[in-house]
Order: C-alpha cells, then sequence, then structure tokens
C-alpha cells in the first residue's frame, strides 16, 4: 500500500491548500468527506488523518462530527481549526465561543516545541514571522475556541486570546492546532504539516511523478483493455497530458479529436497536429477538423459576449459529436478534469466560475460507456510535471490560460476571419516580444516568482484615424493586456516596461494591416475582467 495522508473535509475553505501542501512533502493525499464511511477509510489504509477547518460550531445542532471510530485505528490525527476544536469536543475537552475573534496574521506563543511544534518559534522575525523570541505568526481564522484541553493532552501553544492555540496527545497520537498552518501567511506553517506528516506519521516521502505515471499507465491499461478510447483534444495542458498518459497506455485504440474552430492563436492548430499528429512521436489516431468558416459562419453578425460564447461552446459539440460519430460507439471518452474540479464538485462546493468558463461541457450524442478522467487526482502544477515526465515540450507545459471560446473573446463585437487574423499576428509579435524580455531578464521568466500571470493582444471594436506615409488611414486599435494574477479571480495590470510596450507597438502598427493604434490596458479585475469579453 502507498503511504497517503487522508484529509478529511469539514467544509474549510483552505482544503485543496491542505493536500497541496502534504504532496509537497512527496506524500500522496487525498480530500474525501467527513462523511466518508470508516470501512472505506480502513481500506484506504491513512498513515496519518487532517481534519479541516469549517464553519459551523461543534457543539451546534447538526454540526459535522468525525466518526468516533476514527480515533480507534491507532492513526495519527491533526485537527486544524474547526478539526482541532472537535478533536477537543469529541475527546472530553471544551469548546466554547471566544471572547473576541482572532482573524488574520497571529502571535502565537509556542509552549512546547514537540510533535507538530517542533523546531518552531525559534529564530529571528525572519525565520518566525514575530518581533518576540519563541513566538511564531501564524494565520487564525475563529470565533470558537478550545477553553479546555482534554484529559491526556498538554497545551503546546496559546495567544493572547485562546488558551490552548495547540495541544497534542503523543501516546494516542492526536494533535490540534487552532491556527491553519496551510495558508502561506502562517510562516512556519509548511514546517508544522511536515511535522505531521514525516515525522508523527513516519512518511518517508517518496511519492514521486514518474510513479504516478508509471502507475496511471498501468492502471488504464488493465481498466481500457481491448477497448476504443476518444479524447477531445484542444492543445491545453490538461488534455495534452491526458492525450498522452492514453497514448502510452492503450496506444492506437485512442483516437483524438481535435476541432480547429479557427479562433486558436497563430500557427496553433499546425503546433497541436505537429506533436499529436501522424509526424508527431506518440502512437494514436489523430483527426483534425479544420471547422474555421463553420465557426465563423455561426459567429457572423453576433456582437453579444455571452452569445457568441454559446455559439462556440455548442459548435464545439456539434463538431465533436459529428467526428465521433463517424468513429462509431467507443468504450470510453477521455475527460482532462484535475483534482480541484474534483474536490469542488465532489464535496457539493459551488464549481459555477468552472463550468461558466468550460466549453460546451459533455457531448450528448456520443456514444460511450464509460468516462476516464487520468488526470483527476492531480493538481495543475502537477499535470505539467506529469507533462513534462511524459516528455511534452515545455512550450506546451507551461502555457498560460487560454480560454475554451478563444480569440473568440478577444475580439470585440463580431467576429470575422480578417479580424481573427489581424489579432493572432499582433499577439504573435506581442508574445515573440514578451518572450525576449524575458529572456534577457527584462522581465521574470514564466513560472518564476513576480511573472505575468497572462498576456495577450486583443482587438477593440474601435476604429479611428490615422496617418501612414503621408496618407490618412481609418483602421482599427489593438488593446495589449497582460496581468499579474495566481487565481485568476483578482488581477492587477502588470507594470510592463516601457520599452517592451514601445516596441510592440512598434511592431504591431508597421508589421500589422489595419492597425494603427495600440493602447494598454491598465485596469485590474475588478473592475475589469482578464478577458475584454
Ligand atoms: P476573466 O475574463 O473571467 O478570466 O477575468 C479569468 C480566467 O478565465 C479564462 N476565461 C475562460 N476560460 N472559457 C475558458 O475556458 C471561457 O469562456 C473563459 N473566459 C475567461 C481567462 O482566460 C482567464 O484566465
Amino acid at each position: 500500500m502507498r503511504e497517503n495522508i487522508l484529509v478529511l473535509d469539514f467544509g474549510g475553505q483552505y482544503n485543496q491548500l491542505i493536500a497541496r501542501r502534504v504532496r509537497e512533502c512527496n506524500v500522496y493525499c487525498e480530500v474525501h468527506p467527513y462523511t466518508l464511511p470508516i470501512d472505506d477509510i480502513k481500506k484506504m489504509s491513512p498513515s496519518g488523518i487532517i481534519f479541516t477547518g469549517g464553519p459551523n460550531s461543534v457543539y451546534g445542532d447538526d454540526s459535522p462530527q468525525a466518526d468516533p471510530e476514527i480515533f480507534k485505528l491507532g492513526v495519527p490525527v491533526l485537527g486544524i481549526c474547526y478539526g482541532a476544536q472537535l478533536l477537543a469536543h469529541q475527546l472530553g475537552g471544551k469548546v466554547a465561543t471566544a471572547p473576541v475573534s482572532e482573524y488574520g496574521r497571529t502571535d502565537v506563543t509556542i509552549d512546547g516545541r514537540n510533535g507538530v511544534l517542533a523546531g518552531v518559534g525559534l529564530g529571528d522575525a525572519k525565520e518566525t514571522g514575530s518581533q518576540i523570541a519563541g513566538n511564531s505568526v501564524f494565520w487564525m481564522s475563529h470565533t470558537d475556541y478550545i477553553a479546555e484541553a482534554p484529559s491526556g493532552f498538554a497545551v503546546t501553544a496559546h495567544t493572547t486570546v485562546c488558551p490552548v492555540a495547540a495541544m497534542e496527545n503523543p501516546s494516542e497520537g492526536f494533535y490540534a492546532v487552532q491556527f491553519h498552518p496551510e495558508v502561506v501567511h502562517s510562516v512556519e506553517g509548511f514546517k508544522v504539516l511536515k511535522n505531521f506528516v514525516l515525522e508523527v506519521c513516519g512518511c518517508k516521502g517518496d511519492w514521486k511523478m514518474d510513479d504516478f505515471v508509471a502507475r496511471t499507465i498501468k492502471d488504464i491499461r488493465a481498466k481500457a483493455a481491448g477497448g476504443k478510447v476518444l479524447c477531445a483534444l484542444s492543445g491545453g495542458v490538461d488534455s495534452s497530458v491526458a492525450a498522452v498518459l492514453m497514448s502510452k497506455a492503450v496506444g492506437k485504440q485512442l483516437t483524438c479529436v481535435f476541432v480547429d474552430h479557427g479562433l486558436l492563436r497563430k500557427d496553433e492548430g499546425d503546433q497541436v497536429e505537429a506533436i499529436f499528429g501522424p509526424e508527431g512521436s506518440y502512437d494514436l489516431n489523430f483527426v483534425r477538423v479544420n471547422a474555421q468558416q463553420r465557426f465563423y459562419d455561426k459567429l457572423a453578425g453576433v456582437t453579444d459576449p455571452e452569445a457568441k460564447r454559446k455559439i462556440i461552446g455548442e459548435e464545439f459539440i456539434r463538431v465533436f459529436e459529428e467526428e465521433a460519430k463517424k468513429i462509431g460507439a467507443v468504450d470510453f471518452l477521455v475527460q482532462g478534469t484535475i483534482y480541484p474540479d474534483v474536490i469542488e464538485s465532489g464535496l457539493g462546493k459551488s464549481a459555477v466560475i468552472k463550468s461558466h468558463h468550460n466549453v460546451g461541457g459533455l457531448p450528448d450524442h456520443v456514444d460511450f460507456k464509460e468516462i476516464i478522467e487520468p488526470l483527476r487526482m492531480l493538481f495543475k502544477d502537477e499535470v505539467r510535471k506529469a507533462g513534462l515526465e511524459l516528455g511534452l515540450p515545455e512550450y506546451l507545459v507551461y502555457r498560460q490560460p487560454f480560454p475554451g471560446p478563444g480569440l473568440g473573446v478577444r475580439i470585440v463585437g463580431e467576429v470575422t476571419a480578417e479580424k481573427v487574423k489581424i489579432v493572432q499576428e499582433a499577439d504573435a509579435i506581442y508574445r515573440e516580444e514578451i518572450a525576449a524580455a524575458m529572456e534577457s531578464g527584462l522581465i521574470p521568466k514564466y513560472g518564476q516568482p513576480g511573472t505575468l500571470g497572462q498576456y495577450f493582444a486583443a482587438l477593440t471594436n474601435m476604429r479611428s484615424v490615422g496617418v501612414m506615409g503621408d496618407f490618412r488611414t481609418y483602421d482599427y486599435a489593438v488593446a495589449l493586456r497582460a496581468v499579474m494574477t495566481s487565481d485568476f479571480m483578482t488581477a492587477e495590470a502588470a507594470h510592463l516596461p516601457w520599452e517592451v510596450i514601445d516596441k510592440v507597438t512598434t511592431r504591431i502598427v508597421n508589421e500589422v494591416e489595419h492597425v494603427n493604434r495600440v493602447f494598454y490596458d491598465c485596469t485590474g479585475k475588478p473592475p475589469a475582467t482578464i478577458e475584454l469579453e
């Protein structure tokens, strides 16, 4: 059995982060709802269990409780925030409303540097975040607190508000922290989780991407033996990695359908074909559907952004279905679902943002028996690691996000073949110059700290007067967008060096026909969105 940590979710906002941090210790980790039956828990044979935070009060009616059997498994348990209060409550301590809520960075006094707090609160403010010797700064977010630790527990940390900021019962393997070690604001938070995973639970930390890749290929091969497999390939990171995994597992049983909707970046369709097509290095059947004109026809005269999105999404599904029909009944349909989607939908949280953003959803008329989701246990950066492991080119693996409706949402107003060409050319120049600026060290490289979250050129629907070679022009304005963001929910406009903007502007107006003006979008999100539509 591979060593693993089980995170039981009690509705906390940070459950994904906990799993991330555990995996950063090279230990496999899964998040499940707290209602996971005890027999399933036993089957997983976890090396340790973590209870997450949550919005409830342990003493409230119907508040989620842990199955008391968990405490008898002989497996170490770490409770975080609500999870910590639950340990106190269910093991005989006392939880009450705190006189004052604690929220945000909080100075925590370490009383016992044992167990999960081994080595915590030592060193200067740079290491602990605190100006007070022996303290360490952690992120707090609670209105209840543990007023009394259960018998058998020692209090290992406190704050000015919280008498029990951490407690432990090492002989039983029970640990609890009121704060959130998983968030970056907890200066020594990772140390706490690492102590739990590697020291308390005794994990070796030998979970590696090559193991994952080899194991997944083996599992898929066993599952899909002899079956026909169909995959919609977009050229994005997730579907590319999923396709390669499938190809390594079942070879020519796999058919990848790549729909070129004519709204891709310059040369992108050919690049996808070069990698996955007959000249590429993977063993699979590749079908490219050149449906550009079909999409342009459907989009003719449509200016409303939502209507455009809908048309592109629906048309995409129709084209895919038609191709699938030619292939006939298949046994498996591949989906590039990744772990954050699984956690969000599986645990009943809102996945609205995602579904809104996904083109089309599932096809209705494709004849398949089962869905295969080879990446369903991976976080985005792990998908990238798997991609590199599988030999996909770096430029594809580190690709910035590209919306499903493609340039359709980067052309304000009606989409036409001519406008697509303009924005493709302008965007290619912009990307070339950003790459050059990254190469020369003017701006941090993609994937490095301080790097751009997303950048692209868009075509405004504005035409204005200009002068070129003594002639009056009446042409389009291109908008350059570059944002700093890590979650894409909020963003700020990047402070690009002027010399980069200047060079891109000159090149675009000189090299791209029908553009006589370039704007830089200085707006953050909110109030703007990242895409123009
Ligand atoms: P917005 O424009 O909403 O973009 O600030 C946030 C992130 O989502 C991407 N995006 C989309 N992705 N289909 C997608 O697959 C869409 O319709 C869509 N709209 C926006 C956008 O590129 C950015 O990364």
